[in-house]
């Protein structure tokens, strides 16, 4: 009997329905090889809804979300829509209560896609973030007070608890562990200036490594450090682990190398739970309806939903299929200098990944 998987799909703003639909196109064709069967059920949350309705997320969308293995999401934020209210109100919402605690982004450059990195290449960019996607200043207490006076004051905490910070770290070394290349986990934190925090995530991280994964070498780095090294040796790097907005921002300078928001995928990961899978870009709403953006990162998104349900075979071969059309066909990464549309480029790699 076929294995069969529920899947919701949230393509939200901009060109997130374009990116959407050919991830999804290259889904059913690997299916079709792969024995798989998968159920679509769309939801329109986003911000054309929100605008609408005035509603940001139905009561029962959490409940809804439950009911199926894995969330495919395009892209969340409408430029009539001021900043904070789509993105807390959806993305940051149902990652918090689906409690998805890992978010891993992989940064991998391709053969044929360039890079700003000068003289680096594949064989010097392959290494995986773990960014803990539950806690810190995203969760954080905070307020203002006195708005509006000259004794305004704004509060905005990063707080963690041995919890969080614990669960992320088993899964960082466990990750590390599978993935089996230099076996390598570097915690990234800011330990002299963060003393309290940082603290917290260098014991555990000592702790846990040498208790319970002595194979895997553990390395240490600041944050800011971790930004030159990036740009400098990025060949150090096998899978780092890290708090939630060091992980938001240092995947962005990631994913640039890896040849930018067109091909970056991310997922928000609850391990005993239901996942959400997206591209890590935004919404472009610039480009939206005119199928020149670059669906690869959604692709990549449906290739990391699939290993997370198991199915290695058909998330291999839709990496061949990205590989495939990135070394015939594709110029570039960037929109509107493909050389192909959004739709061919889907074209392509379903072709390729059962070929
Ligand atoms: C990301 C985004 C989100 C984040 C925003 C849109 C809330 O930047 O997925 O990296 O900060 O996590
Ligand atoms: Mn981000």
């Amino acid at each position: 009997m076929a294995r069969s998987y529920s899947i919701a799909v949230v393509p939200g703003d901009g060109t997130g329905p374009e990116v959407v639909a050919e991830g999804i196109k290259v889904l059913k064709s690997v299916a079709a090889v792969e024995g798989i069967k998968f159920d679509f059920t769309q939801y329109d949350y986003g911000g054309d809804r929100y605008l609408r309705t005035g509603e940001i997320l139905p009561e029962t969308a959490v409940e809804e979300m439950k009911k199926h293995h894995a969330i495919f999401l395009g892209a969340i934020g409408h430029p009539d829509v001021k900043p904070g209210i789509l993105e807390k109100g959806i993305l940051l919402r149902l990652r918090f209560e689906l409690d998805q605690y890992i978010n891993l982004r992989p940064v991998k450059l391709y053969p044929n896609v360039e890079t700003p990195l000068k003289d680096k290449g594949p064989e010097h960019i392959d290494y995986v973030v773990v960014r803990e996607n539950s806690g810190g200043v995203y969760t954080g207490a905070g307020g203002i007070t006195m708005k509006g006076t000259p004794n305004e004051v704004a509060v905005q905490e990063m707080i963690y608890t041995r919890f969080q910070v614990e669960r992320c770290l088993r899964y960082a070394f466990e990750f590390t562990r599978k993935r089996n290349k230099r076996k390598t986990l570097a915690l990234v934190g800011k330990t002299n200036v963060l003393t309290y925090v940082f603290d917290l995530w260098e014991r555990a991280f000592h702790e846990i490594g040498e208790k319970d994964y002595p194979d895997i070498k553990r390395e240490y780095y600041h944050v800011d450090a971790t930004c030159m090294w990036m740009v400098k040796n990025p060949e150090w790097f096998d899978v780092l682990v890290t708090e939630n907005m060091f992980g938001d921002i240092i995947t962005d300078l990631g994913a640039i190398t890896q040849g930018g928001m067109g091909i970056a995928a991310g997922g928000n990961i609850n391990p005993g739970g239901v996942s959400m899978f997206e591209p890590i870009g935004g919404s472009a709403p610039k480009y939206t309806g005119m199928n020149i953006i670059n669906p690869l990162a959604a692709i990549a998104s449906a290739q990391m939903m699939l290993e997370t349900l198991g199915e290695e075979a058909a998330a291999e071969r839709i990496e061949r299929g990205i590989i495939q059309a990135l070394k015939k066909d594709i110029k570039s990464q960037a929109a509107g200098k493909m050389g192909l549309s959004t739709t061919e480029v889907g074209d392509k790699v379903a072709g390729y990944a059962v070929a």
